[in-house]
């Protein structure tokens, strides 16, 4: 796969969520491959985050508004006929899912549903990739990878409504897009892929370890680790977009039977805790200061020590193992980061480094 990929060119493709962290690098990537790429999100007015350090609304067509809001939504598919669509709007924060539940429920949940009842009515609708996340599954902290064919559950909120927004998608999928009506009443075939913690530059989602830890240098304050101890499987941001997409051709060329849910994450040497990966960005960015609090912890929200994925089905079905391992996942992070504090052109260290790690698929 390369940055001018005959296929995406010309592609309609929408994006929900383009102005979050995970889809504004795929924005990026879907744009450089010459794609027509619309977005569908809530406006972002945060200045360091990638959305506006690259500039991107100057760059694809953005619409505004909530995932909820069918009637928004369904004219902006009717204007763009979507041939692609990537669903990465939601509230994807645990601790905020234990402040605002409902909001929560209502944007992931009714969000999906939204959407898909939106699709039902888009003719050109070739493949719909739905981004859940690894902590839909059902957490007895037993340290075991998680396989697709795992009880489905989830703990707090923002797990459980992801859950939630795996079986809208199932019930979508049998309803109107059933694969035995593909090609007669339909021609859209669906996937679902549940990541697992992402890391890269342009994150400002609050509550999420890297984000805090730049907020902190940022601000020449310390961050306190809330969780130190827990592992998560971490990648860099570029990792399961590249699978997103290549998900994406497949459903869009060879149809359902590519349908159905994947896990995409790293290998399992790259799981790690906290505490490690904030001690490996320390090492590029020696301003980092940080300190565990067990005062804090005591009073935190609970959520997963232990979470870890199988990640065969996709290795196979899609041939790709994570080219970044872990280390080079922290250094491409902290690298993004350095470039911003030190004031560089965000979009030409952005383009340099999707064109670095396609060089080496
Ligand atoms: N970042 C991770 O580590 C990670 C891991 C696993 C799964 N995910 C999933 O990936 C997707 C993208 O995550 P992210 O890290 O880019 O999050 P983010 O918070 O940076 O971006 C979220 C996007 O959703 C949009 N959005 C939120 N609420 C909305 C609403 N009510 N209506 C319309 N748009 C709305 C926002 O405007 C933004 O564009 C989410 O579905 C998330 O659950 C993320």
């Amino acid at each position: 796969m390369n940055m001018d990929n005959f296929f995406w060119n010309g592609k309609r493709v929408l994006i929900t969520g383009n102005t979050g962290f995970k889809g504004s690098w795929l924005s990026r990537i879907l744009l450089n491959a010459g794609a027509d790429v619309y977005g569908y999100a809530l406006e972002n007015s945060d200045k360091y985050s990638i959305f506006n350090a690259i500039s991107l609304e100057k760059e694809m067509h953005c619409f505004y508004g909530d995932i909820c809001d069918e009637t928004k939504l369904s004219a902006v598919i009717a204007e763009t006929s979507p041939e692609i669509v990537f669903h990465l709007a939601a509230q994807p924060i645990v601790r905020r899912s234990y402040d605002d539940p409902v909001y929560t429920y209502r944007t992931n949940v009714i969000g999906t549903a939204s959407l898909l009842n939106c699709l039902r009515k888009c003719d050109d609708l070739r493949a719909v990739v739905n981004v859940t996340t690894d902590k839909v599954y059902e957490n007895n902290e037993s340290g075991d990878p998680f396989r697709e064919s795992d009880r489905l559950g989830g703990y707090d909120p923002y797990s459980g409504s992801k859950a939630c927004s795996e079986l809208v998608t199932s019930t979508f999928v049998s309803s109107f897009f059933n694969p035995e009506q593909y090609g007669i009443s339909h021609s859209a075939a669906v996937a679902t892929a549940r990541a697992g913690n992402v890391i890269g530059g342009g994150d400002n989602a609050p509550d999420r370890i890297i984000p805090d830890c730049i907020r902190a240098v940022r601000e020449n304050k310390t961050v306190t680790l809330r969780n130190p101890g827990a592992v998560r499987p971490w990648q860099h941001v570029l990792e399961p977009l590249v699978l997103y997409i290549m998900l994406a051709e497949k459903l869009y060329e060879k149809g359902t039977e590519y349908s159905g849910a994947y896990n995409v994450g790293p290998s399992l040497k790259d799981c790690m805790c906290v505490e490690e990966i904030v001690k490996k960005m320390q090492s590029y960015i020696p301003a980092l200061k940080y300190d565990l609090s067990t005062s804090e912890r005591r009073s935190e929200p609970h959520e997963a020590e232990k979470l870890t994925l199988a990640t065969d089905k996709i290795e196979k079905v899609l041939g790709f193992r994570n080219k970044w391992g872990i280390d080079d996942c922290i250094r491409n992070t902290a690298v993004w980061y350095s470039d911003q504090l030190s004031g560089k052109d965000m979009r030409v260290v952005t383009d340099k480094m999707i064109q670095e790690y396609f060089e080496e698929l």
